[in-house]
């Protein structure tokens, strides 16, 4: 068993994965998040693990679990936390995969008591949480950092600016356009842009295959 270990391709290698909604808080019993499963995120943490790499998977909210012992699995709520959490430990991995549908907002002033109704309007003032893999991007030394792009309209340009925003090796671009594709379902629609903005259109297939596919460009990468 140890030499088969051995060989795994990524043995050796550590990886950062971010997975998951984020909840920011209202008040005490209110949050304002998405319908991240968190599902794209895990299954790379798995097909990254049973190729024999050590991970450190940050995630929101998510009934999901683990079961490698391969796989570090750190719980979070907030963009905050995340960014906290990544921030941690970025300087001793080797890759890190953006899978987080970070909130983009969130509330400004979180009320320390359940806030109770009225009769007038309700507005909830937001600011911008900071952008995560931007800020990891900025520090990345050798790292390669892989990101995602959800869009739904100039699909292409958008995740090419997003490459350069934030620095990535690699983009993967998932687009709802596409029947069968995206939050809720079982199968995506990818398609992988590199940094020197090579486009490659990957068919209709489960989380999991995508994940095996991410996983390969990483093993490419390390191989070439
Ligand atoms: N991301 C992040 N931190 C944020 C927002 C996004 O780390 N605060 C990461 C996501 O995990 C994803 C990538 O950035 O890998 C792109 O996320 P996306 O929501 O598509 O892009 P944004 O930069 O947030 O831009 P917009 O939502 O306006 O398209
Ligand atoms: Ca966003």
């Amino acid at each position: 068993v140890k030499d088969i270990e051995d060989k795994l391709p990524l043995k050796g290698k550590k990886i950062l994965i971010t997975a998951g909604p984020t909840y920011e808080a209202i008040d005490p019993v209110r949050f304002i998040g998405n319908h991240s499963s968190g599902k794209m995120g895990f299954d790379i943490a798995k097909m990254a693990a049973q190729n024999g790499a050590e991970v450190i998977l940050v995630s929101g909210p998510t009934h999901l679990q683990v079961d490698n012992p391969l796989i570090d699995l750190k719980r979070i709520n907030s963009a905050q936390q995340m960014y906290d959490a990544c921030h941690d430990v970025f300087d001793s991995v080797d890759v890190t995969i953006a899978a987080a549908a970070v909130a983009d907002y969130r509330p400004k002033n979180v009320a320390s008591q359940k806030i109770k109704k009225s009769d007038s309007t309700f507005i909830i003032e937001l600011e911008k949480t900071k952008d995560i893999l931007a800020s990891l991007g900025e520090k990345k030394k050798n790292q390669f950092l892989i990101g995602f792009a959800l869009e739904t309209e100039n699909e292409i340009e958008h995740a090419k600016a997003k490459i350069q925003k934030k620095n990535l090796d690699l983009i993967v671009l998932n687009s709802l356009n596409d029947k069968g594709a995206g939050f809720g379902h079982d199968t995506n629609k990818v398609t992988f842009i590199n940094k020197d903005f090579v486009i490659e259109p990957m068919d209709l297939k489960t989380k999991q295959e995508v994940a095996q596919d991410i996983i390969n460009k990483i093993i490419q990468y390390y191989d070439a």
